[in-house]
């Protein structure tokens, strides 16, 4: 009995006892259950003041009371993070990502398993959009800290995921946090784990930051232009333009949205026409070249659009047409509003001259593929240029809507240049 009370006051008194700790997210797209370690509290290691010595019966409770306390906090220690959001899901190093090649035809999950399978995941756009890539990545280096891998193979992991894409900047940061965390803090492992589930949660709020302050812009009635798709299937909450588009339409402002179809991998097409139907949001999908006509015929009163990277002098990268769409706003003076977060402003890229843009293959454009299987309807070496993402002068831009506010381009420069 003597020894059963020890090995129990020696597990409650050290320091790798945590207490629970939830967030649950208001987002209606998303729910968040997190759990960040604190020191158990009840006693430390040296100084404990758990009872030593007693009688049978002294012995008989303490012994009860610590396998009750104990099987308390294991239960705790067992469930530190739960993510189920839209795209993706995460529970104790279990990691799982909605294939988006096949939406929306199939909700297929994918279940994660290493660092390689994660990098082809972000590469072929199963998970895609500049914050998702980053809260995916960095989930997929906490299941490395789950599952007790060295701190070197989780920085070479690290490595890998931060070389996945290179034109959304979110990517590399997230795993720039996750890597000075593991520096900062005695536990690197615990260090990950929490960093990823901050990384997730504050996104979650972002978006819902961004939604109320671009929201407030839009006029009962508009009619909203807007490409690729800037929703819960790029971000871990509402999302950025979509989020705007959300909220506005939560808030009663019966707004039309028109949707470019988004060529070549038609983000638009699949993912944003599904993710409006399952918000119950008036829409028509256009193609791309659809949107100078609409313009002119006067059937558009604002376009929002995302962005994947946005310099300090305000020039954005976002996917390709988003450029054209600018310029075509600009000659019909509809205003133009970029929606990020601040963890897409690149404050070391001086301008959109230095934004890397990703090339993809040419099968994309020579034909398209889904889980329809795959089409060629170009010659079969049909040469091609296929740039993922084209790069807007911030001349072009009416606001920049951030989680911050709505700014004007001085307004955003001084934040920049701060
Ligand atoms: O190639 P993708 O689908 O990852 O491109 C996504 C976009 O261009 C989005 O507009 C951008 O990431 C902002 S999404 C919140």
């Amino acid at each position: 009995m003597r020894l059963i009370t020890e090995v129990i006051t020696k597990l409650l008194c050290s320091k790798k006892l945590m207490i629970l700790r939830s967030f649950v997210s208001g987002s209606n797209a998303t729910t968040v259950h997190s759990t960040k370690p604190t020191p158990c509290g009840l006693g430390e290691e040296k100084g404990c003041k758990w009872p030593q010595k007693g009688g049978f019966i002294g012995q008989m409770n303490f012994a009860i009371t610590s396998l009750f306390l104990l099987l308390f906090c294991t239960s705790l220690q067992a469930a530190p993070m739960e993510i189920d959001s839209v795209a993706v899901r995460y529970d104790r190093g279990n990691l799982s990502i909605l294939d988006q090649q096949k939406l929306p035809a199939e909700e297929e999950w994918i279940d994660v398993e290493t660092t390689e399978q994660m990098v082809e995941i972000i590469r072929s756009l199963k998970v895609r959009g500049a914050p998702l890539i980053g809260v995916s990545a960095a989930l997929s280096l906490s299941q490395l800290a789950e599952r007790g891998e060295s701190r070197e193979a989780i920085q070479q992991a690290a490595v890998q995921l931060k070389n996945a894409r290179p034109t959304a900047v979110n990517l590399a940061a997230c795993i720039e946090w996750i890597l000075a965390a593991m520096e900062q803090q005695s536990d690197f492992r615990q260090a990950v784990i929490e960093t990823a589930a901050e990384i997730f949660h504050e996104d979650v709020d972002l978006c819902e930051r961004m939604g109320k302050a671009g929201a407030d812009l839009i006029e009962p009635g508009e009619r909203i232009l807007t490409i690729c798709n800037t929703g819960s299937l790029a971000t871990a909450g509402l999302g950025t333009a979509l989020g705007v588009i959300k909220t506005a339409h939560l808030l009663g402002k019966n707004i039309h949205v028109y949707a470019c179809e988004t060529r070549p991998l038609l983000q638009g097409g699949r993912l944003t026409a599904w993710e409006l139907e399952q918000s119950g949001i008036p829409y028509t999908l256009i193609c791309d070249s659809m949107a100078a006509t609409l313009m002119r015929e006067g059937k558009i009163d604002r376009v929002l659009v995302g962005a994947d990277r946005i310099a300090a002098n305000g020039d954005f990268a976002n996917k390709i047409g988003t450029y054209s769409l600018a310029v075509l706003a600009h000659h019909h003076k509809i205003p133009f509003h970029v929606v990020a977060p601040y963890t897409t402003i690149d404050p070391a890229c001086p301008s959109g001259d230095f934004i890397v843009i990703e090339q993809r293959k040419p099968d994309e454009v020579r034909g398209a593929a889904g889980s329809f299987g795959k089409v060629i309807w170009s010659p079969a070496n049909a040469p091609v240029y296929n740039p993922a993402f084209d790069v807007t002068p911030a001349e072009l831009v009416s606001s920049f809507i951030l989680d911050a506010g709505s700014l004007d381009h001085a307004s955003f420069l001084s934040l920049t240049q701060q």
